[in-house]
């Protein structure tokens, strides 16, 4: 079913990008936007640095009007904070801002922030009803089930949340106390899809890797949109063979080398435009070395394309890659 969150449509069967620090900049959204996915965040971006104007936290919140539909999403545990925040966040013109109460990293959690409000449910709701209160463009959670397995609080959360007025719910299907270890457990993040009080839609995220368990976990959870974050890492076409998979219940084949090659130069153009010089080059080091992984007989040349800090040089490493592979 399509379903709207504030006034972003969504068709049948959503893929959203996941907002992963230091992986979903602006250059790697457009990528993943080429091939389909149907929404894009940001990374995280710090309260506490927007607020003291910290000038690398403010390139985090730009974004083009290609990216649309795109959210923002910040993280922080002091309520006045992440309320200017949000305002500040605002007039960078994203479609919505989302708010993290789901990371587990120790120095985020423990001082209160991302999955640290998981333990502090009356302090997540005062400050998601306080941003709600603040921006006029629509405000959405992504969290966990809860703190641990002693804590699973998530139903309880999604009925309070949707009280306060979010518009759409993110559920990663694991505890804080979990970490990214074992596997996402989407059968609450189902009840909570399937409640019938729940009226927003409820995106469900964890593990989702291949299309045939894409479409699994739609059939069976019955959720609005599915979140796609590390399976997309190295592998942006995920969304395309997805998409393709949903609509024709046809497994498309890899990318081969030539449109690996494309897109590698791409993605360098883009990140050169985005990030300038040497910081385009060091952010698509990794993404070169997944593109490319696998490739037989490949380590010197990967070493020259994983040190280079030339544009032609890699250009012309690239084009010997499709020389030597093809
Ligand atoms: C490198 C990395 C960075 C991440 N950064 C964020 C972040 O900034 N904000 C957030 O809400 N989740 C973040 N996450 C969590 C993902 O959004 C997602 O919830 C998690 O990876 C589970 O989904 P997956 O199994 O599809 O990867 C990050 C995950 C990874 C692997």
């Amino acid at each position: 079913m399509s379903f709207k969150i504030g006034n972003i449509e969504f068709g049948e069967q959503p893929l959203l990008l996941a907002p992963m620090e230091d992986i979903t900049d602006k250059s790697f959204r457009y990528i993943c936007k080429q091939y389909g996915a149907d929404m894009l965040y940001t990374e995280f971006v710090p309260s506490e640095a927007l607020v003291r104007n910290v000038k690398k936290s403010f390139s985090k919140l730009e974004i083009e009007e290609k990216e649309r539909p795109v959210g923002i999403q910040i993280y922080g545990h002091n309520i006045d904070v992440m309320v200017e925040a949000a305002r500040i966040a605002e007039e960078y013109k994203p479609d919505l801002i989302d708010i993290n109460f789901g990371c587990p990293v120790k120095k985020i959690a423990n001082r209160g922030a991302g999955s640290g409000m998981l333990r502090d449910l009356p302090k997540m709701y005062e400050m998601t009803r306080k941003i709600v209160n603040a921006v006029k463009i629509p405000v959405t959670v992504k969290t966990r089930l809860g703190w641990d397995s002693e804590i699973i609080v998530i139903e309880e959360v999604a009925k309070e949340l949707q009280q306060i007025g979010i518009k759409a719910l993110t559920i990663h299907g694991r505890t804080k106390a979990q970490l990214y270890k074992g596997t996402s457990d989407w059968t609450l993040i189902g009840k909570i899809a399937n409640d019938p009080e729940i009226k927003i839609p409820i995106i469900g995220n964890g593990d989702i890797k291949t299309p045939e368990n894409a479409k699994q976990h739609f059939e069976k959870y019955g959720v609005s949109g599915i979140m796609i974050g590390r399976a997309a890492i190295g592998k942006p076409w995920v969304f395309r063979q997805i998409k393709h998979y949903l609509k024709t219940g046809e497994i498309l084949p890899e990318p081969g080398l030539s449109e690996k090659i494309k897109i590698s130069r791409l993605h360098l153009k883009k990140s050169l435009e985005i990030k300038g010089g040497i910081r385009g080059i060091y952010e698509m080091r990794r993404h070169f070395a997944l593109y490319f992984k696998g490739l037989p007989n490949f380590k010197e040349i990967r070493l020259r394309l994983l040190t280079s800090t030339e544009p032609e040089e890699i250009s012309d490493i690239l084009s010997l890659i499709e020389k030597t592979y093809k």
